[in-house]
């Protein structure tokens, strides 16, 4: 998705011919300019898309998309939580089955013990971890040749969701790789013949993936990962079947691998395109708290979620009745006006700033903690190990309607002085 700043042309903002489905509207057109002209005239528009399918909800101000999240008793996740290329009137297979799918009070019943293998704790015991990870993933960059680091990033959180769910390692690659196709099923790089095929070979496969490890498990003594965890879980007094603990796998990956590499690669592309303010982290370590919350802002990487009116309800000053589709749109709250001064300036040192790249509410990400980390170490690395950053091409965006993200972005990094090359882990992100 295009991360463009204002003064938008006036053929940008015009929201007739907008399909809000079409992933390569996000690639190709340019959602912030259209958002921006929503903020101010239409806060919560209606959009019927031209084939067919249910209409639904655009709602793109801060203050209207936090009270969707928040308020499940009206706005209901229960019924999917992703527009996708699969009808909204179809029912949603994973409802009431996999946590995001899910309202309280069933909700906290799948969440709570989760949540326990996502305390502060537990997720600073990985920071060792984590930190090898990102320096195995910077050194092969730190050569002076063109790198991509969006493909590289790509592999990026599979090293720890893999390792905290107890994937053998072999199977990280194609895991990666399958989660992106679920997201950009028709970006011509990730599709398989189609779009709807690729879909399904994607859950197919994730799905067996999962199935084997858990067959692989010892049901008395299946581990403190997070796979063992779901193993022992209990949802109204019964253990969770095969299926419940597929569909709560593939929710923990998806939420981490579709996510943090785009984090990633967006601090390398703002640091290139603001070289003051990679100074700035350079020089002042304690700048880089900030810096990562507005890199989370800036790149709001989960572009939009859905959720089903429960009961007539007022929004904007429209009336959305019980049963329609409201989508709530991230990225567009996180550069509002209303909320954020000077919200298409990049700024490492904005303080306050109540982004919502996390969302808020009940499903409030499970794995920020984890993500939080993960892009702080990758920060300090990056700013500790990197003395300037080059585009050395064109980023490339990833085709999806959900995801704000990059599939390809060259860069030319110089290493500062006393940090020497190696090469492993990210050898996938060197461009031949
Ligand atoms: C920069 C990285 C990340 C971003 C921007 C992000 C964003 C989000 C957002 C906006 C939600 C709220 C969804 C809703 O309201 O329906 C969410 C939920 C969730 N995230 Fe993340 N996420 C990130 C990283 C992660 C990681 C690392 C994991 C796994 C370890 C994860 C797993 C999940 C899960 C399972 C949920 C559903 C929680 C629930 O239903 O209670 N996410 N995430």
């Amino acid at each position: 998705m295009r991360l463009s700043t204002p003064p938008f042309a006036p053929a940008d903002t015009d929201v007739t011919d907008v399909d809000f489905l079409a992933s390569t509207y996000y690639t190709e057109g340019d959602p912030h300019a259209l958002w921006t002209h929503l903020r101010a005239h239409e806060p919560v528009h209606h959009f019927t898309p031209s084939d067919g399918r249910e209409p639904f909800w655009v709602v793109t101000r801060h203050a209207d998309v936090s009270r969707v999240l928040k308020d499940h008793s009206v706005f209901s996740s229960r019924r999917g939580t992703m527009l996708c290329i699969i009808d909204l009137s179809m029912p949603d297979i994973a409802s009431d089955q996999m946590m995001p799918d899910t309202d309280p009070p069933r909700h906290g019943q799948l969440r709570d013990p989760l949540n326990r293998v996502m305390t502060p704790r537990a997720v600073a015991a990985q920071e060792e971890t984590i930190r090898g990870i990102v320096r195995e993933m910077l050194e092969p960059a730190l050569d002076g040749e063109v790198f991509d680091l969006a493909q590289a990033a790509l592999m990026f959180p599979m090293a720890f969701t893999g390792s905290m769910m107890g994937l053998p390692r072999e199977t990280w690659d194609r895991m990666s790789r399958l989660t992106t196709m679920t997201i950009a099923y028709d970006d011509p790089e990730y599709m398989e013949k189609a779009p709807k095929p690729t879909l399904r070979q994607a859950h197919h496969e994730l799905f067996s993936f999962f199935s084997d490890e858990i067959a692989r498990r010892d049901r008395t003594d299946p581990g403190d990962d997070l796979i063992g965890i779901l193993l022992r879980m209990s949802l109204e007094g019964e253990p969770l079947t095969e299926r419940q603990i597929m569909l709560n796998c593939y929710s923990l990956l998806l939420g981490a691998n579709v996510t943090t590499p785009h984090v990633v690669s967006t601090t390398a592309l703002a640091m290139a395109e603001h070289p003051d303010q990679f100074r700035a982290i350079q020089e002042n370590p304690q700048l880089r708290g900030t810096a990562m919350e507005e890199l989370l802002r800036w790149s709001s990487p989960a572009s939009h979620f859905m959720r089903y009116a429960t009961a007539d309800v007022e929004l904007g000053g429209r009336t959305i009745r019980a049963g329609d589709p409201v989508s709530v749109w991230l990225g567009s709250a996180n550069r509002d006006e209303r909320v954020f001064k000077d919200p298409f300036t990049f700024d490492v040192a904005r303080r306050p700033n109540r982004h919502i790249a996390f969302g808020v509410g009940p499903h409030y990400c499970i794995g920020s903690g984890l993500a939080r980390l993960a892009l702080r170490l990758f920060l300090d690395e990056f700013a500790e190990r990197v003395e300037k950053v080059e585009l050395a091409g064109e980023p490339v965006h990833l085709a999806s309607n959900f995801v704000a993200g990059f599939k390809h972005l060259p860069v030319r990094l110089t290493p500062r002085a006393g940090t020497a090359p190696a090469r492993s882990f990210a050898a996938a992100g060197a461009v031949a």
